[in-house]
């Protein structure tokens, strides 16, 4: 099996600080930024240095390890103050996706497993924590990649919406992972990229991550699915996604459920790929899914370039919620749930029995 080469590095261990790619000046500059401690990790995420829910979670899991650190000189009752200050911190930086509560809700779990140990040994067991929390989610993206290539036909035009990449995740990526996995499997694909207004992480980041490893990308702005749906120029659409209920409903990047109602109208397939760790059995429904409301002048403009006149009313909800009938399929590492399953009674059964 040829093995594609991922030039993406988004998360790095220097042996002192988590650097992290910073995904505002791609694609123009490579350059990353070093963190260390909770409240610069809880900062990056903020601000979107790094960004996609796999990617969020582990960042914040070297957010605790970092503190852990950090506080190790200090005594027990000042590490157990600042270190829940330090969960709090990250736990407030981005309400979405639910892999950064997966990844806080294990480092706080095994922080207090170790009572009797001293904190410069706590603080090593946390930071061996978030390197293996790295580890596995490429060994996950790597499982997914290999059920979700089987759905793709050798040739497949495929469309995606945002940046469900390496870029999104430890590496591999999720939805760009079945892309990877497909190729090294010997299909041939090629992709389309929607735009993703407004942060334009289809254009800016996915286009790029392609780009690095020859894999055919076309960028199209958002509005423009419908159309080469229409003519049959796409087979089938493959997305990442933040937090999906336990109904099966999926919230992924604004624009997802507008390509999904699409493809529903065009019967083509609908793939979500996901992560256990991004399934919330305890949300019903995707309306208890909360969705990030981000700040105006991402849609006024992007950078110093505004095109909106001062003072017009805007909203820019950062996610919606596609509902499970629209999906086809969810691609996890434990193997492919269909849309049968998901309207006979969810997902609990599967994850119960995955996990
Ligand atoms: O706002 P972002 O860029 O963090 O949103 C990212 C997405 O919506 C991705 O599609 C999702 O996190 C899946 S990433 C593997």
């Amino acid at each position: 099996m040829k093995r594609v080469m991922e030039r993406v590095q988004t998360l790095r261990w220097n042996g002192k600080q988590i650097e992290l790619i910073d995904q505002r000046l791609l694609p123009f500059r490579t350059e990353y930024v070093a963190c260390d401690s909770a409240k610069s990790v809880a900062g990056a995420i903020r601000d979107m240095v790094v960004r996609g829910a796999p990617a969020i979670g582990v960042a914040a899991a070297y957010g605790i390890a970092l503190e852990a650190r950090r506080l190790a000189g200090t005594m027990p009752s000042v590490f157990a103050e600042r270190l829940n200050e330090g969960f709090n911190i990250l736990a407030a930086s981005r309400p979405t996706a639910v892999n950064l509560f997966w990844a806080l809700d294990r480092m706080r779990k095994l922080w207090l497993s170790h009572p009797d140990k001293s904190l410069k040994e706590l603080s090593g067991i946390l930071l061996q924590e978030a390197h293996a929390i790295l580890d596995e989610d490429i060994g996950i993206n790597r499982k997914m990649g290999q059920y979700g290539a089987t759905l793709l036909p050798d040739g497949a035009k495929v469309l995606t919406h945002c940046n469900a990449g390496a870029l999104a995740t430890a590496g591999h990526g999720t939805a760009l992972g079945v892309f990877r996995s497909a190729i090294e499997a010997g299909k041939r694909l090629s992709v389309f990229a929607d735009e993703t207004r407004p942060f334009l992480q289809g254009a800016r980041l996915t286009a790029w991550e392609l780009l690095q490893e020859n894999i055919p990308v076309t960028l199209i702005t958002d509005n423009m699915s419908g159309y080469l749906m229409s003519r049959g120029e796409i087979d089938a659409v493959v997305v990442g996604t933040d937090r999906v209920a336990a109904n099966g409903d999926v919230a992924n990047k604004i624009g997802t459920y507008m390509v999904a109602v699409l493809a529903k109208r065009h019967n083509i397939p609908f793939y979500v790929a996901c992560p256990l760790s991004t399934i919330d059995l305890s949300l019903a429904t995707g309306s208890d899914i909360p969705i990030e409301e981000r700040p105006a002048n991402e849609v006024k403009g992007f950078r110093d370039c505004h095109w909106a006149p001062e003072g017009v009313a805007i909203r820019n909800p950062a996610f919606d919620v596609t509902p499970a009938e629209l999906v086809t399929a969810l691609v996890t590492e434990k193997g492919i749930v269909t849309n049968d399953t998901l309207m006979k009674g969810g997902l609990s059964g599967f994850v119960k029995n995955g996990r």
